[in-house]
């Protein structure tokens, strides 16, 4: 299915998230909140994240993981080295806009992985042939995410950057749709790098907009 014109306010947008982890589960929680439908996934199946998704509420369920790449926009949300694994042998991505929040860090002792001089989310779009990638929710520790954007008057910020222009609007849409503010970066090669844990400056840094 092809969903270039999918508008992030649509009352039938639906996300999927592949890897229902800290950070997986924590932007669930933003989404329902939305009211926002959202198919959560991870690698052991459906049946585990019974209790998850019955403490998220009737907006969420679980999926398999090509279930949850069939929504409109994918949030990607697995450890690096779990990203080929959990990608393989997926239905053509068609032009669907997937959200990665990964970081490119290897345990123990979060080193950098091997980039071969590349951003992480250019490595990421290898594979995800056919997806308009936009980074975005990797710089926020998980309980920061999960925790209301609405701050002291302001709005919580989101750090983006993508390649795809009209990808970037849609997330965009989205950001503002959960309530947190948003900057705009530009293209994965500058924006990605300033976003990249380890080494970029912006991880864990939690800022708050005001008007
Ligand atoms: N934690 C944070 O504060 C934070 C903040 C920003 C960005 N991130 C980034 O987000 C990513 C996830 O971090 P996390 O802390 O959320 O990790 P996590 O709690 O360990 O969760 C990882 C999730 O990925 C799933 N997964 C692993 N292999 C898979 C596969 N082959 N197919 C489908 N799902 C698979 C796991 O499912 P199973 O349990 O079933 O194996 C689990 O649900 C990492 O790249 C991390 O750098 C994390």
């Amino acid at each position: 299915m092809e969903n270039q014109t999918i508008s992030a306010n649509s009352n039938n947008l639906r996300v999927g998230i592949i890897g229902a982890g800290a950070i997986g589960q924590a932007f669930a929680k933003q989404l329902v909140k939305a009211g926002i439908s959202v198919t959560l996934s991870n690698s052991r199946g459906p049946e585990s994240l019974a209790g998850i998704v019955g403490q998220l509420g009737a907006k969420a369920r679980a999926g398999t993981v090509r279930e949850a790449a069939e929504a409109d926009i994918v949030f990607i949300s697995v450890n690096w080295v779990h990203l080929p694994a959990a990608l393989a042998g997926l239905p053509s991505w068609n032009g669907r806009i997937v959200i990665d929040a990964t970081n490119p860090v290897l345990l123990p002792g979060y080193r950098l992985a091997e980039l071969d001089g590349r951003n992480s989310s250019q490595v990421v779009s290898d594979l995800l042939p056919g997806a308009r990638l936009v980074k975005a929710f990797n710089t926020l520790l998980a309980a920061v995410l999960a925790s209301d954007p609405a701050q002291a008057g302001g709005k919580r910020l989101v750090f983006m950057s993508g390649d795809d222009a009209a990808a970037k609007d849609t997330v965009g849409q989205l950001i503002d749709r959960l309530g947190f503010a948003r900057i705009d970066l530009g293209g994965l090669d500058i924006g990605g790098k300033l976003q990249q844990f380890p080494g970029g400056p912006l991880p864990a840094v939690n800022l708050v907009k005001f008007g």
